[in-house]
């Protein structure tokens, strides 16, 4: 965390209660998580970050030979993203760390997944900003999570949910592309899932496109 600043508070207190059921609770969107790391297409050698990793969910659809690192500000999610990976056979680098000041040089990561996390942070352009500063030439980002597509506007349900949606699950009113606007990138590809109330999206920098 950046100088004296509290880590994200009320996500840490949250899904410390959210972890131990999280997976049961987020299966109907494993389509979604594996469309997502499809379209990334991880590469054995490329080095990879789990931003807001959970439970570490996205482990499972990762080829042999990625150099994973994983974050999240929640303790508990860590943890479990330790267990899985050790399950898994697989090396990874967990820490506890907020998404907004991310622990890491500049250019360290050839791909990075951002999974239904941007509609979750209380500052997603400033955490959007940090992928972008560690993402290293070349690489990309693959995002999925609910967003209003760039055109829309929410509906009543939407506007009306939105108060209690975004204190107990997540933003229901977030946009993508003003959240890429500034930190250099943009979207490649855009696909609608789930019944199109989820969006996946590969993300390059704005210059490599
Ligand atoms: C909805 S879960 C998604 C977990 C995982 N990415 C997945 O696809 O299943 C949101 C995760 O973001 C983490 N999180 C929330 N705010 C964060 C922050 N400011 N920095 C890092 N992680 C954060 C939570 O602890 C939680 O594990």
């Amino acid at each position: 965390m950046g100088g004296n600043e509290e880590p994200d508070w009320w996500n840490r207190t949250r899904y410390r209660v959210y972890a131990p059921v999280y997976d049961l609770v987020a299966k109907p969107l494993e389509r979604g998580r594996e469309r997502a790391l499809d379209a990334l297409g991880p590469e054995p050698g490329d080095r990879l970050l789990l931003v807001g990793c959970g439970t570490g969910a996205d482990l499972a659809y990762l080829p042999d030979g990625v150099e994973v690192a994983a974050i999240d500000v929640t303790p508990a999610m860590v943890r479990r993203t330790e267990e899985r990976a050790a399950e898994l056979g697989i090396d990874v680098d967990a820490r506890v760390a907020d998404a907004r000041s991310l622990p890491f040089a500049d250019d360290s990561f050839d791909a990075e997944v951002l999974h239904l996390v941007l509609a979750v942070v209380p500052e997603p352009r400033r955490v959007v900003a940090e992928v972008a500063r560690v993402l290293a030439p070349g690489g990309r980002v693959s995002v999925f999570d609910k967003f209003l597509s760039a055109d829309a506007d929410p509906s009543l349900p939407r506007r009306a949910l939105n108060p209690v949606a975004r204190v107990l699950f997540s933003d229901l009113n977030r946009r993508l592309e003003p959240l890429l606007d500034g930190a250099g990138l943009d979207v490649e590809t855009r696909t609608s899932v789930l019944g199109g109330l989820y969006t996946v999206a590969i993300v390059r920098p704005t210059d490599e496109r």
